[in-house]
């Protein structure tokens, strides 16, 4: 188990900044997500973390030691770390004992304790009975399962773990999650977990870092992130937020386009540029508020979602399954949001 702190991290690749001045801290047993879209450099993080890239400037530490700085660069095998990636990653042609047992055999370790610690982390992800098996032998999940007790098996310090879940699907991937959730408590190993779904996120971290472009815009608790987003950028990660841009004018706020949203008294803001961030929840449907014209219905099951064109956006709302035909003029109103200032 090991602390982790990245200090101003850089990295291009040619003239592209992809990780612009990062740091991050981990403490010790902690799980931390870096939370993103696609292309934000969070693998790129991820890799220096592990020493398979370095950085171009910053320091890594891990339980203390300087791991990448300028002149250290302690190579992958030495910063005791497990890993595990979104592809499967095993070796085809071995066993699921002998794909577990590599990173031990790798270290030259007897075959008696080989076999005991692959036994046991063979439990831990409850493949118990399936060892001699083949990988084509296997379900995705199980296969997952195997390289995470490959990274398990020589006890890391800390376990990486990049997207390891979006191969799979829906139900194994929540089954996955909760042994994730377990292992982490049992084993208490420091973690860094690598998604784009907000939801893995917030259901699996002490501590979510959302990233953007390169850059974290905010880490915190994901209650604190869900409700209190520092950024539109966020809000509309994390909570898929609507984010509308325009100004605030008379108690209302005011889009490019001309529609009008009154604003709840506890959001009243002083006039000028900004951007309203509200929730889909955090709309009513009803007799009062801003007439607009219905483009979709998605029936969610327990809700609706319904999305009304606003200035070539969508603005959705998640309200109680009612009848509404396409076209038809609803009214809505916000009865939570946030506004941003803009300068
Ligand atoms: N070896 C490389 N050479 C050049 N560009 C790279 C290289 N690796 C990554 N990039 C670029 O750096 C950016 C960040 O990549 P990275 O893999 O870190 O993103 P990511 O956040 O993990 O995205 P995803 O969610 O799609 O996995 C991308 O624009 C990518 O094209
Ligand atoms: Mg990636």
């Amino acid at each position: 188990m090991a602390a982790i702190s990245l200090e101003g991290l850089f990295k291009s690749y040619g003239a592209t900044q992809v990780v612009r001045g990062l740091s991050l801290d981990v403490r010790e047993g902690e799980l931390v997500s870096l939370l993103g879209p696609s292309g934000c450099g969070k693998t790129t993080t991820l890799r220096m973390l592990a020493g398979l890239e370095h950085p171009d400037a910053g320091v890594i530490r891990i339980g203390g030691e300087t791991v990448a700085g300028p002149g250290v660069r302690v190579p992958p095998e030495k910063r005791g770390l497990g890993m595990v990636f979104q592809s499967y990653a095993v070796w085809p042609h071995r066993t699921v004992e002998q794909n577990v047992a590599y990173p031990l055999t790798l270290r030259r370790l007897p075959k008696a304790e080989v076999a005991t610690r692959v036994r046991e982390a063979l439990r831990w992800v409850r493949l118990e009975g399936l060892a001699s098996r083949r990988p084509h032998e296997l379900s995705g999940g199980q296969l997952q399962r195997v390289a995470l007790a490959r990274a398990l098996v020589a006890g890391p310090r800390v376990l990486l773990l990049d997207e390891p879940l979006s191969n799979l699907d829906a139900a194994l991937r929540e089954e996955l999650r909760a042994e994730i959730a377990a292992l982490r408590a049992r084993l208490g190993t420091t973690m860094v977990f690598v998604t784009h779904d907000q939801g893995e996120a917030l259901a699996l971290s002490d501590r979510i870092a959302v990233l953007n472009r390169g850059v974290i815009e905010q880490v915190d608790t994901p209650e604190v992130l869900y409700h209190e987003p520092a950024t539109p950028f966020v809000a509309g990660f994390v909570g898929g937020a609507n984010v509308l841009e325009g100004e605030v004018r008379d108690g209302a706020f005011l889009t490019p386009g001309g529609t009008r949203f009154p604003l709840p008294p506890e959001c009243r803001a002083s006039d000028g540029p900004s951007t309203l961030v509200v929730r889909p929840e955090d709309l009513d449907l009803g007799e009062h508020g801003t007439p607009l014209p219905l483009s979709a219905r998605l029936f969610l099951g327990h809700a609706a979602e319904y999305r009304f064109p606003v200035d070539g956006t969508l603005l959705r709302v998640v309200g109680p399954p009612r009848e509404a035909r396409a076209s038809q003029i609803l009214h809505v109103q916000l009865r939570k949001a946030r506004l941003f200032h803009r300068g």
